[in-house]
């Protein structure tokens, strides 16, 4: 039997579909293949933004056919949409061919749920926030040489315009010694890169242990292997976090500190809890312990009452922190936040104008700084290869994708190579 997984969102997200295929592999599902072929499609689905919604609907509703065709064929669907609110009723009436609904407390059941479904007609699990945080789903890994590790689930922030803490519930931290145990193993079967993922790394807790004092056990273990980490919220962001990644050279020196905006009356109606100066004291922080380090971001434009001036604002902070590249959002209202009762609503058509405006301004800086790579040499940790380009690729410290011809696979190693031309975020070069 085969299983067939559809992921939106962000990278929890597909970390989280790893620990699906690990399930149905448990089930008896033995592999995965393309959807005509599947005996089970699961969408692991997102919802921070009406598209990534509509996406969804779009490939869900496109499955109709294929589900009457094929008998016996089930059809699952997980993840936040899921779980928020009204949005199950919702999916069941359009999409009266789905089999299986389940949340994102209660991904560990989708086997017992598959079992239920061989009994009843239709089968909803929606489970509250629950407190423990290991659920014993052993993931199926398919992104080696990196592997996502969770530190923490869930978020406390109430940022006004986000949905996720109403989806992925209250922050809980994993304990320390098995994030620690779970690194070490996955750097002795082989993996290069572990990046460690979080709603907000920074306020991470268990016991004594903070975020910086599981970053420096991490980064003592012994191998070759570089360490990532998101998502970093500003207001935690602190000197011993940054020390500790000034000392250990498996950290890679690229921070992602989403800004979100560069107008302080905007995040502070966003309740993100740092003015612009005191986002830009973060960044000072950074600069002066790690002078070539990069800072990557997330920025939204158009938020309900965003005026001309403060869109600037944010275009004159993607110059003054110097990002290398950014995330760019034009705000989506989400039902049942603070922010999608707020007034002033901004019409698409200058939502559109600014996010133009912006993706040109980040652009820019993108450029200028892969210019400066030319002629340099850069260390790609391999991660696999370009069939149209013909090429391998891999990314090098700070986040730059290093494409390059090889003789023979090399994925999993760690290469060097000169750089002769850059794209955008793509450096081009050979091997030395
Ligand atoms: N509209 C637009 N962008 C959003 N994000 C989160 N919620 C929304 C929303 N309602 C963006 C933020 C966050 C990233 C993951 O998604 O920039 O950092
Ligand atoms: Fe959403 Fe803010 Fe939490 Fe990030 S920190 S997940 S933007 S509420």
């Amino acid at each position: 039997m085969k299983y067939h997984i559809v992921t939106y969102g962000c990278q929890m997200n597909v970390h989280e579909s790893e620990k699906i295929a690990g399930l149905l592999r448990g089930a008896g599902y033995e592999e995965e293949g393309a959807a005509e072929e599947a005996d089970i499609i699961v969408f692991n689905t997102c919802c921070i933004r009406e598209n990534a919604e509509n996406h969804a609907f779009g490939n869900i509703g496109a499955l109709k056919k294929l589900k009457k065709n094929k008998r016996g064929l089930l059809i699952a669907v997980g993840g936040c949409m899921a779980q928020e609110e009204g949005k199950a009723a919702l999916l069941l009436r359009k999409f009266p061919f789905i089999d299986i609904v389940f949340g994102t407390h209660n991904v560990a059941e989708l086997p017992a749920l598959i079992e239920r479904k061989r009994r009843e007609k239709k089968v909803v699990s929606l489970l509250p926030d629950r407190a423990e945080t290991e659920d014993g789903a052993q993931p199926f890994r398919t992104s080696y040489p990196n592997a996502w590790v969770n530190i923490t689930y869930g978020c406390n922030n109430f940022c006004t315009y986000c949905i996720v803490p109403y989806v992925r519930g209250r922050e809980k931290s994993r304990s320390a010694d098995v994030i620690v145990e779970e690194v070490r193993s996955l750097v002795a079967a082989g993996y290069k890169e572990i990046t460690l993922l979080g709603q907000n790394v920074n306020s991470y807790r268990d016991g004594e242990t903070d975020f910086p004092a599981l970053l420096e056990r991490v980064a003592s273990l012994d191998g070759k292997f570089r360490i990532r980490f998101m998502t970093s919220h500003p207001k935690d962001f602190s000197e011993r976090l940054v020390a500790c990644m000034a000392r250990h050279e498996k950290i890679c020196d690229l921070l992602h500190l989403p800004a979100q905006s560069g107008s302080s009356r905007i995040l502070s109606r966003m309740n993100r809890r740092y003015t612009r100066e005191q986002y830009l004291e973060k960044v000072a922080l950074f600069r002066k312990y790690i002078p070539e380090g990069e800072l990557t971001t997330d920025l939204i434009v158009a938020f309900p009452g965003e005026t001309e001036e403060e869109f600037e604002e944010t275009l004159s902070l993607v110059k003054e922190a110097d990002f290398s590249s950014a995330f760019t959002f034009v705000y989506s209202p989400r039902t049942g936040t603070k922010a999608a009762e707020m007034e002033g609503r901004i019409p698409a058509e200058i939502a559109k104008a600014r996010i133009t405006r912006l993706i040109d301004c980040v652009n820019e800086n993108t450029r200028r700084k892969s210019e400066r790579y030319v002629g340099q040499v850069i260390e790609v940790l391999c991660e696999d290869y370009d069939e149209k380009k013909g090429l391998y690729l891999g990314r090098e410290p700070l986040g730059r994708m290093g494409y390059f011809s090889a003789p023979c696979n090399c994925v999993g190693e760690f290469v060097r190579i000169r750089v002769s031309r850059a794209n955008g975020i793509s450096l081009f070069g050979e091997r030395v």
